[in-house]
Parts: structure tokens; sequence; C-alpha cells
């Protein structure tokens, strides 16, 4: 694995090949991947940012998540690559659906892992204002309580190292950077509408244990891109790559193969 940075963004990439890249969810970082970092995924060159604000990333001015798919396109001029296969987990899904919005002859095919198109009801962002304003007052401790549990299925909720490392991803976040996240994604428009659109291979991904993005979302979404291929993952909840990391590799694997 190598890491560097590109214009304030930390990166983590493995391999050589078809450009894969992996944006991770919130409020975890790139770390989220990094059992697939480890091992690698023959044939592709995985490309994974921490992104503004989490993990090794300073935090920027971050309003939408058009500013963090920007941020995506820019690693990827500084990687030198120009079409690749976008794919994130969660809010990386979301901001996956930000950078087809903006650079689609770039997207050559999808990854979406445990995430959804619509956009939020009136209470849910009012509930993430809540807590943005709770992180900005009190740090990310008390989310990594609340969200360990939500973000794991009942399998790996009770493997100490899964749990850990997903704690320490969420208290290492900044405030600022976690804030603006829960923001960004509460102004997020909806993307089921774009779906149609999206005329490319695409990998769709869910645990079957997860609570906040569950099957159906993914089925939903599934049914209406056009190219589209739905796995459902056993054992595993909101985190995927992370809880089940072979199965992922070995579908990431079959994708990348068919290019
Ligand atoms: C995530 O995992 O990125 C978040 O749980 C997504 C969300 O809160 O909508």
């Amino acid at each position: 694995m190598r890491e560097h940075e590109i214009d304030g963004i930390h990166v983590r990439e493995q391999g050589s090949g078809l450009p894969v890249v992996l944006v991770h969810a919130f409020p975890v970082d790139g770390r989220l991947y990094e059992p697939l970092l480890r091992s690698g995924v023959p044939g592709a060159r995985l490309v994974v940012p921490d992104l503004p604000g989490f993990g090794s990333s300073a935090s920027a001015h971050v309003t939408s998540l058009d500013d963090y798919a920007d941020a995506v396109l820019r690693v990827c001029d500084g990687e030198g690559i120009d079409r690749f296969v976008c794919g994130g987990t969660s809010m990386g899904g979301y901001i996956t659906f930000a950078v087809w919005r903006h650079a689609p002859e770039r997207v050559d095919g999808l990854v979406l892992m445990d995430t959804r198109a619509g956009a939020d009801a009136d209470e849910a962002r009012a509930g993430r204002e809540q807590t943005a304003q709770r992180v900005e007052a009190e740090g990310t401790a008390f989310l990594a309580e609340e969200m360990v549990p939500k973000l794991l299925g009942p399998r790996t909720r009770t493997e100490p190292e899964i749990a850990e490392a997903v704690r320490t991803m969420i208290t290492e976040a900044t405030p600022a950077g976690t804030a603006s996240a829960l923001r960004a994604m509460a102004a997020r428009p909806d993307a089921t509408d774009d779906l149609g659109s999206m005329n490319v291979p695409a990998l769709v991904v869910v645990g079957a244990d997860d609570e906040i993005t569950p099957p159906p979302a993914a089925h939903a979404m599934a049914d209406a891109l056009p190219r589209s291929r739905l796995e459902v993952v056993d054992g595993a909840g909101h985190l995927t790559p992370l809880e089940a990391p072979d199965e992922t590799r070995r579908l990431l694997e079959g994708f990348v193969g068919s290019f």
C-alpha cells in the first residue's frame, strides 16, 4: 500500500490496473477499506481518499457533497487518472452520485455499497443539525458510542477489533469535518431520478443486516440502474467492506474482471 497527499487530501493506493476510487462512509475514514488495501483486488488500482476533516486529511471548507466530489476529482487529476470506476460506502455512495452529476464522462462504472439514492426527510435533516451542533460543542466521542452499534451488524458488533477500529476512526475525525459532513448530507439532492441515466456497469452491495440503508433501498436502486448487479452480503451490517472483506474483495474482483 502506498500513502501520499494530493492537494491536502491523504490518499491510500494499492495495486495496478483499472482505477477504482472508493470513498468512505460517515463518520469513518479511508481505513474502512484497510482489509481490501492490505490484500488488494486483482486487476484493480485501488485509490482511497480520506475526505477533508476525516482520517489524516485536515478539515477544509465544505458546504455540500459537491465539495467532496471536487476533492475526489482533484485526487484523480493528481494521480493522472482520467476515467475510473467510482465507488463508495453510504455517504461515499452519495458522493459517488455527486461525482456522476459533475463528470459522468469520467465514470466507467459504479460501486454502491450500503447506500441509498433518496434524500433526507425533514425530520432526519433536523436530527443531523442537532448532532452537528452537539459535535461542535462536545467533540466526536459521544458519536462513537451512539453509532458503533448502529453501523455494525450483530455478528461483527461483538468482534472487539472491528468495533474498536470503527470507534477509533470516529473519535479521530475532526469535529469541524464531522459537522460539515452532517450538514452536507442533510442538503444533498435526491439522486433517484438520475439513476436511469447511469448507463455504466454498477455493482450494488448491501449487508443483509444493514439497519441504516437496509436491503430494500439497495433493491430499489439496483432496479432503477440500467446495468446493475445486486449482491446481499450475509453477516454484514452497514460497513460491509470492513465487516466482510473477503466477500467484498471477491465481488470487486468479479466486477473489475467484467471490464
Ligand atoms: C454513513 O454511513 O455514511 C451514514 O450513516 C450515512 C447517513 O447518515 O445517511
